[in-house]
């Protein structure tokens, strides 16, 4: 019995030391993590059960028969995040550079597959130079078994990527189909391929921080939606971001008690509004003095910053906030903005997150920049997104909700539940000054010089006397009440206390087809 026993140890040992000691220590002089280090920050402590230690690849190509290594470059298993279940997989680039093999695939579909059948997130912990070159179609194969699941997953159990080292091919695809993608600032890269081979193909001269880092794909490209300073911070974001979703689609979204009373005022709001209509203001500070204990979870702070999107809580109940924000080109929606807010909101709609919509936007952006980008196609996501969703929708105006960009942000019309105004709220098909120009363009033309100015001045006081208020609105029923803004938390939290239990449905089909 002693002997089995020994071996058993000695295995293990040898499978913890991934790829060798010396290539441990390698990686950890770059300032990085092992692998199963990662999976004992994220989860509770002595929770974490692990399958495949054993496993080894069945390459025989290019002498791999010869390199074998226990677990093959990628831990997988089970395991807890504040009591609550999660399925985990962290890929070792001790091994091969972490790169993915049939065997490694394998793994990764196992955990997913668990995942499903058992309701409970994946979270995987990624460090990979993508398909194993030496093993071919069979590590290509096994990319695709998991694309097949990621998609299969998604909307079904929430799926987050941390991009943990030089992450590439297969590598990367698969975290962009998960929900949400950690990166850990100049540490971590994701690229179709890496700078040697890119110089191959296209003979462009690129380090890895410009075609890949965190500074690109949370600021230019949105392909990652958090950037940390560190490992330690990155993981600290994933367990956070956790802590608003349910577990699967089937669970309503997750309750924390509270202190923070659900009658707080706000005096400070009832200021917040600029005299001047033309004026930003800090939309953040709505959210701050409005959310549970003040505590926002922002996702892509630094990408399209225009409109704002976050998790919070009201009232103890995890919410999903999309909010224009004027101090960033007036909270304009452009092609950018559309696409990050479209995706966060079929986000919530899928794991059942009631979406808090704070509006202050003056319109969609105009001109060629856009319209060569998409903003017709795009800015249709938004209308898209917001209209299938059944989630409960509560909406405050707070200021300007002009054109198309009112009907889009979670208007009545859109099946919005609860739809509130400030009393600065502007609720038109534009804003005064354009208005002028088109309503009252033959009386401009005739006008000159002083005269001229004096006409504009009347029309617009005209127009926003008649239009630029909440009231056109709230006669018609499309604004539910105009509320005093400091009262605004106590009113969002009576809202979605009352939209508990809200069922609503979409006709039935296969799906949609949403404007992609
Ligand atoms: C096999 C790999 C590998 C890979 C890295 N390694 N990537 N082995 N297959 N894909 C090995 C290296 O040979 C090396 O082994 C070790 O991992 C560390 O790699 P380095 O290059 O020394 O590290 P670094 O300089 O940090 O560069 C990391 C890297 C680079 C940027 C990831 O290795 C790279 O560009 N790799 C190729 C990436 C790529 O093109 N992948 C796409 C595959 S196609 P030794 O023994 O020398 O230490 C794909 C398709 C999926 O994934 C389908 C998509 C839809």
């Amino acid at each position: 019995m002693d002997n089995h026993l020994d071996k058993l140890t000695n295995m293990r040992q040898k499978a913890l030391e991934g790829g060798g000691l010396d290539r441990i220590k390698k990686h950890h002089e770059k300032g990085r993590y092992t692998a199963r280090e990662r999976i004992e920050m994220l989860l509770d402590e002595g929770s974490f059960e692990e399958f495949d230690m054993f496993k080894t690849h069945r390459c025989t190509h290019f002498g791999m028969e010869k390199k074998e290594f226990l677990g093959d470059g990628v831990v997988t298993g089970y395991g807890t995040i504040n009591g609550r279940l999660v399925y985990v997989f962290s890929q070792d680039f001790t091994v091969f550079g972490g790169s993915l093999s049939e065997t490694f695939a394998e793994k990764i579909c196992k955990v997913m597959d668990m995942a499903m059948k058992n309701g409970a997130p994946v979270i995987g912990l990624n460090d990979s130079g993508g398909a194993r070159i030496q093993e071919g179609i069979e590590s290509l194969s096994g990319y695709t078994d998991i694309f097949l699941r990621n998609v299969m997953a998604s909307g079904v159990v929430p799926q987050l990527s941390g991009i943990f080292g030089p992450c590439a091919g297969g590598a990367v695809y698969s975290p962009a189909l998960t929900d949400f993608t950690i990166m850990v600032k100049e540490n971590s890269y994701m690229f179709l391929t890496g700078p040697k081979v890119v110089k191959t193909v296209t003979h462009e001269d690129v380090d890895v921080e410009t075609l890949g880092g965190a500074s690109v794909h949370t600021v230019k490209s949105g392909v990652a939606h958090l950037a940390s300073d560190s490992e330690e911070e990155a993981i600290e974001s994933l367990k956070r971001l956790f802590s608003y979703l349910p577990s699967n689609n089937m669970e309503p979204a997750p309750f924390e008690a509270t202190e923070d009373p659900s009658e707080r005022t706000e005096p400070y709001l009832d200021e917040i509004i600029p005299d001047n209509s033309n004026m930003p203001y800090e939309m953040k500070d709505v959210i701050l003095n409005t959310v549970d204990d003040g505590k926002f979870l922002e996702i892509q702070p630094a990408y399209a910053p225009n409109i704002i999107i976050g998790f919070a809580r009201y009232g103890g109940m995890s919410v999903g906030i999309v909010a224009n924000q004027p101090k960033h080109l007036a909270g304009v929606l452009d092609n950018d903005s559309s696409i990050k807010g479209a995706r966060f909101v079929r986000f919530c709609d899928a794991f059942n997150l009631p979406i808090v919509t704070l509006v202050d936007v003056p319109g969609f952006l105009p001109g060629t920049v856009q319209e060569y980008g998409g903003i017709i196609r795009n800015g249709a996501k938004m209308l898209y997104a917001y209209a299938e969703a059944t989630v409960p929708k509560v909406t405050i105006v707070t200021r300007k909700a002009y054109g198309g960009a009112y009907c889009v942000m979670s208007s009545k019309h859109l099946r919005g539940d609860i739809n509130y105004s400030w009393p600065t709220g502007e609720i038109a098909v534009m804003g005064a000054s354009g208005a002028a120009e088109i309503l009252y363009a033959r009386d401009l033309k005739k006008a000159e010089g002083e005269d001229k100015k004096k006409v504009r001045e009347e029309k617009e006081a005209e127009y926003n006397e008649s239009f630029a208020n909440p009231y056109v609105a709230a006669k018609r029923g499309y604004i539910d009440d105009v509320i005093t803004p400091s009262n605004t938390r106590f009113r969002i939290v009576k809202a979605l206390g009352m939209l508990q239990h809200k069922q609503d449905t979409n006709p039935r089909k296969k799906h949609g087809n949403i404007p992609l």
